[in-house]
């Protein structure tokens, strides 16, 4: 549960009215994806406005990682189009969307488990200057200066999402809850403009669900955007702008967290589940 610690973000009011008219940052539209002829997605279609937390829920099985992993590239789809800052993204590998500033998590984190925590968070620097340089000397020095500077921007987030002094540990001395907070925070390294996280909050004791809730709202005020899965209602409702429903990989409905909780046929297709 999401205690009252946890708002919509202050400015969320004016970002609401400001979606309407602002260009989405990420869209899709007519989206298909099927699985040995059972359609996971279906004609679906999502927009994610620049500014905005915006959430995604739907029964179990109802498509979501599906799309997800459409929106990311992660899977091609049968048809359908995904724009990302103005341009469509479907000829570039997954490590070129995130150079573009779309990263995304997974619902089960991905983190190292044999490496540090600090060594998690350096995999996620990108720009990585390497071996395209000729003048060697130079070029030592100037790796040197990046590791430095991704070390200490790695520590700064580290620090702000209290995992510092875990920084030299295992990654996989973590509990869950804590590895999924480095994956969102290796995630940070990249300095994304849209954050996809998949059920952020699942198998993550209250404790931490609130902090890492609001570890997203101050990120949001930022200005970074999220699309957010997550089955955790009062983390939808208390961090979200607006919410697209899908059920049986299409669209259900959409609308301000208030709209959807009322909304008869999303309690239906939850009721059925
Ligand atoms: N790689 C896959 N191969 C076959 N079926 C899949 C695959 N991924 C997902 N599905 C099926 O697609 C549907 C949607 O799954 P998923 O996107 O994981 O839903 P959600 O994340 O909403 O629970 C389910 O019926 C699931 O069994
Ligand atoms: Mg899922």
């Amino acid at each position: 549960m999401v205690d009252d610690s946890v708002k919509q973000p202050e400015s969320g009011m004016e970002q609401k009215e400001q979606s309407s008219s602002t260009p989405s940052l990420l869209s899709a539209e007519k989206l298909c994806k099927s699985f040995g002829g059972i359609a996971a997605v279906d004609n679906a279609q999502i927009f994610v406005p620049q500014g905005n937390i915006t959430g995604l829920i739907g029964p179990n099985g109802a498509g979501k990682t599906t799309l997800f992993n459409l929106l990311s590239n992660f899977l091609r789809p049968d048809k359908g189009q995904v724009i990302f800052d103005g341009e469509p993204i479907q000829h570039l590998q997954p490590h070129q969307i995130a150079q573009q500033g779309m990263v995304r998590t997974f619902q089960v984190a991905r983190v190292l488990s044999r490496l540090s925590v600090m060594e998690n968070m350096l995999l996620g620097a990108q720009k990585q200057t390497g071996e395209n340089l000729l003048r060697v000397w130079f070029r030592h020095r100037q790796v040197a200066q990046e590791e430095r500077r991704n070390k200490e921007q790695a520590m700064s987030i580290l620090e702000s999402v209290g995992l510092a002094p875990q920084a030299d540990e295992y990654a996989g001395a973590l509990s869950g809850g804590q590895r999924k907070l480095l994956e969102i925070a290796r995630a940070m390294m990249t300095r994304p403009k849209l954050i996809l996280l998949d059920e952020p909050a699942a198998g993550v004791n209250p404790t931490l669900v609130n902090q890492i809730c609001e570890h997203i709202v101050s990120w949001n005020r930022e200005g970074m955007s999220f699309l957010v899965v997550e089955h955790n209602m009062d983390v939808i409702m208390s961090l979200c702008h607006s919410v697209w429903v899908l059920a049986e990989g299409k669209n259900l409905a959409h609308g301000t967290p208030a709209e959807i909780q009322t909304n008869s046929q999303v309690l239906e297709a939850y009721l059925g589940n």
